[in-house]
């Protein structure tokens, strides 16, 4: 079993679910369809017909029902058959469709893909920067065709900007920065601050640094099972740390199956919100270098596994591994416990 299923995942952003018509998405391998109720409230179903297993996205929406293409049960937004169209119109009550806590907070759709009576919405983390009237944020979203460990593991590992993202988001001063690990209960912090760092020039121009030494710190905090923020913030050199101009970021995995995943990721700033060239210019280099420098990596690395584990293969574990080494022991033993939990 590779997934933790008493947990909250990122099912979308917020505005991908529209107010009319459905919207749908496989997480942990089961397609879901997402319904936003005429009062705003978003629901989540089990996309498939209890009858002959017709996706249900492809069905008519009436109200704050949906029918279904192939026979025409309706199903409310709770997932409740509410009509069957033949015989006397009785509903068994095998024809209710699952149904998943779902939360709306800070621009995010969470959904509980596990035990119902478990969902705390207190546990979902809550992230800086995701809050549009104190911050200008670039968002998006990319599809990626790996297990999402190895998601995770290129976000707690940000030695690997210096290589990837050459010129662009690294410089040799964050291989030389200091890393701290810290572990609270089931969460991880990676911590790097880089001293004296001539930032790449796109940086400089984000941060006004005016091509000085700076001392940049590269924070990362991670919520099983694989949501992260990165709070990256950068000061002159030499004074106190983490006191600065920061870019309050999130990198939020949600497996679709157990090799591809959905990646939301944001970049938030409260300095130069008006300024609509740094947005794009932020924008595209972004996207750039998730799209165009860490998913083919990724892929490579997949490729280069052939289909073997990662844990069967004995990986080198480096000085930069720490955090997400961490990371993936606390999400097995997570994964160990919940496993046996059931089988009692
Ligand atoms: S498959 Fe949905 S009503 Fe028959
Ligand atoms: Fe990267």
């Amino acid at each position: 079993m590779s997934f933790l299923r008493n947990a909250w995942y990122v099912a979308a952003w917020d505005e991908e679910v529209p107010k009319e018509g459905v919207f749908h998405r496989r997480i942990l391998n089961e397609d879901i369809l997402f319904m936003r109720a005429n009062d705003g409230v978003v629901h989540a179903m089990r996309n498939r017909c209890s009858h002959r297993f017709a996706p249900l996205h492809l069905g008519e929406r009436c109200g704050d029902e949906i029918e279904c293409p192939y026979h025409g049960l309706k199903f409310g937004p709770d997932g409740r058959c509410v009509h069957n169209p033949h015989g006397d119109g009785s509903i068994n009550k095998r024809a209710h469709l699952k149904s998943y806590p779902v939360v709306s907070k800070k621009m995010l759709l969470w959904i509980w893909m596990g035990d119902p009576v478990s969902a705390e919405e207190s546990d979902i983390p809550d992230f800086v920067g995701l809050d549009p009237d104190n911050y200008a944020i670039n968002k998006g979203y990319m599809y990626t065709p790996c297990n999402y460990e190895f998601m995770t593991d290129n976000i707690m590992d940000l030695g690997h900007i210096e290589f990837v993202h050459k010129g662009l988001l690294g410089s040799e001063a964050v291989r030389e920065g200091d890393v701290e690990i810290f572990q609270e209960g089931n969460v991880v912090r990676s911590n790097r601050l880089t001293h004296d760092e001539i930032l790449p020039p796109t940086l400089d121009v984000v941060y006004g640094s005016g091509g000085k030494p700076v001392d940049r710190w590269l924070d990362v905090t991670w919520y099983p099972p694989s949501n992260m923020q990165l709070v990256v913030g950068v000061t002159p050199s030499g004074n106190p740390p983490r006191i600065g101009k920061e870019t309050p970021g999130v990198h939020l995995m949600t497996p679709e199956t157990e090799e591809t995943t959905h990646y939301f990721w944001a970049n938030a700033r409260d300095f130069r919100r008006d300024d609509e060239e740094l947005h794009a210019q932020l924008e595209d280099g972004l996207r750039f270098a998730f799209e165009h420098q860490d998913k083919p990596m990724i892929i490579a690395q997949k490729e280069a596994m052939d289909g073997e584990g990662f844990w069967d293969l004995e990986p080198l574990i480096l000085a930069c591994d720490a955090g997400a080494i961490r990371a993936r022991r606390i999400l097995r033993k997570l994964i160990k416990d919940e496993t046996k939990e059931k089988a009692l």
